[in-house]
């Protein structure tokens, strides 16, 4: 088994191969001038199990096109077996047909990657109504929660905060990781147009985790942190911190703390979730 480094995720496959003691190599990536892509392995992979490491954040279309053109290369030097790990798996929420002539953009990445590669392994997807990943996959799916290292996380660093979920979908996440969190109710009219309703009279003076599967606009928290303004300290935990366009500054500026995971790599990502996925690898050695 080797262990790939794509764009996204070069980091994460390093921790994941020395977890494992196994070869690391990074995909070798070129643009050219006119947009298009080339790539390389850079070692033999023939005979070998391939693990591609790239979560599809920042740009999906594009990092899906190098997961696509990797798999098909690595079988085409006749490696034994694909298997991806997309910490990240961007598109899973268009999972229905909003408007007429509109595309499920989750069936056709289901479909995509499910002729790409025998296996996919991926962290805490951001499903709505999809219930599970088969829905779109007909390869194997192995579908990892981070509430664990998260539940860890808090006890080592807010063990006296209070946990907040913003909304309903991160319900099943807060109450996980603390049996007695509280959850707010979200409407969301349009992509940066949110409220949140909540009875937060009983969080003055203390500490407070807001704690969600995802940050995107940071509309969400951004909302949740307005009943919160009497609260002693607001931090905000996130599994992936997608942080779209200014967002991430935005919440820097009213949370004492912002922290997420590794699925997507950038400056708040501390929780490590490496050896989560090198554990579920083991098993498939
Ligand atoms: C809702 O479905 C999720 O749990 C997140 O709250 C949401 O996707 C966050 O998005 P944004 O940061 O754009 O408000």
């Amino acid at each position: 088994m080797i262990i790939v480094g794509l764009s996204n995720s070069r980091g994460l496959a390093k921790r994941i191969a020395s977890h494992l003691r196994i070869e690391y190599q990074e995909l070798y990536v070129h643009n050219f001038p006119d947009g298009e892509m080339n790539i390389r392995f850079m070692n033999d992979v023939k005979s070998k199990t391939v693990v591609l490491v790239q979560s599809l954040y920042p740009h999906p279309n594009y990092s899906l096109l190098e997961v696509l053109f990797a798999a098909s290369t690595a079988y085409d030097l006749k490696a034994k077996k694909v298997i991806l790990v997309c910490p990240y798996l961007a598109y899973m929420r268009e999972d229905k047909r909003f408007n007429q002539g509109e595309c499920i953009s989750s069936k056709v990445v289901g479909e995509l990657l499910s002729h790409a590669v025998e296996v996919l392994i991926t962290i805490d997807p951001h499903l709505h109504r999809m219930h599970n990943l088969r829905e779109v996959f007909d390869i194997t799916v192995h579908n990892l929660s981070t509430a664990e290292l998260i539940k860890e996380y808090i006890k080592e660093n807010f063990n006296d905060a209070v946990v907040i979920g913003p909304d309903i979908e991160s319900s099943n996440l807060a109450k996980r990781v603390r049996k007695d969190s509280l959850v707010f109710r979200k409407i969301r009219s349009g992509d940066y147009k949110v409220e949140i309703k909540a009875r937060a009279k009983e969080l003055e003076g203390r500490d407070v985790v807001i704690l969600d599967d995802i940050v995107s606009t940071g509309r969400t928290i951004l909302e949740a942190m307005e009943h919160l303004k009497k609260a002693r300290s607001v931090n905000v935990i996130a599994i992936h911190g997608v942080f779209v366009g200014g967002a991430l500054n935005q919440i820097m500026k009213k949370a004492k703390k912002i922290v997420s995971t590794n699925t997507i790599e950038n400056e708040t990502s501390e929780i490590d979730v490496s050896k989560l996925i090198a554990n579920q690898l083991m098993k498939l050695k």
